[in-house]
């Protein structure tokens, strides 16, 4: 396998349909949960706007979103460590209910640094739903407050998730499988700082 082989060719981890029933019931509970408020829904592009997509249009309570861009990974898998925001916010999270929206929860060091830049302007409250979860690899002690599924630690593409930009476009959430195939494309574990 190399990473221009059929995307298809990939096996499957979540399928389209189970990952629309999950999202279907997180909503169902954030709606619940927000159900005084107008949460304002924050997607972290690129990886987070299809479930963002989704996620937004089984919310039965109104709410408001944007998005906004960060780099933490480069054109292959091997984590910087480093965290910067290349596209930022529209409008003002000042006294608003700020719901972070991510594709997948990792080492935590994504939500850790937008923690501490969004809580700097000082929302009424910052809360996180992930699609996936990653814990077995956390680095830093945070947790997601709605998640979709908690996955053992594979590389993952699809629905949103990219390899070097790619496989985002498919419909279900795909595994690159073993540990060889991982070198090739670079994958190391990152080492906490
Ligand atoms: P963290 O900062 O380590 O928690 O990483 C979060 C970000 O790393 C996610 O938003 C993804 O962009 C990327 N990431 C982590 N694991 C994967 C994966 O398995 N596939 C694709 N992207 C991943
Ligand atoms: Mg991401």
């Amino acid at each position: 396998m190399n990473p221009s082989s059929a995307a298809n060719d990939l096996p499957i981890l979540l399928d389209a349909d189970r990952i629309a029933n999950r999202i279907r019931e997180m909503a169902a509970d954030i709606s619940r949960d927000y159900r005084d408020r107008t949460p304002h829904l924050v997607g972290v592009l690129k990886g987070a706007w299809v479930f963002m997509a989704d996620l937004v249009r089984s919310i039965s309570i109104h709410c408001t979103v944007d998005f906004l861009s960060i780099q933490s990974y480069g054109s292959g898998t091997v984590s910087s460590g480093e965290v910067k925001i290349t596209k930022d916010l529209d409008v003002s999270i000042e006294g608003r209910d700020v719901l972070l929206v991510e594709d997948i929860l990792d080492t935590g060091r994504t939500y850790s640094y937008l923690q501490e830049i969004l809580g700097a302007h000082d929302p009424a409250s910052l809360k996180l739903a992930t699609l996936l979860d990653k814990h077995s690899r956390r680095i830093l002690p945070v947790e997601a407050d709605y998640v979709g599924f908690e996955i053992p630690d594979v590389f993952v593409v699809g629905y949103g998730l990219d390899f070097d930009q790619k496989y985002r476009n498919l419909n279900d959430v795909r595994y690159i499988p073993q540990p060889q195939t991982l070198f090739l494309f670079g994958k190391e574990t990152p080492k906490p700082e």
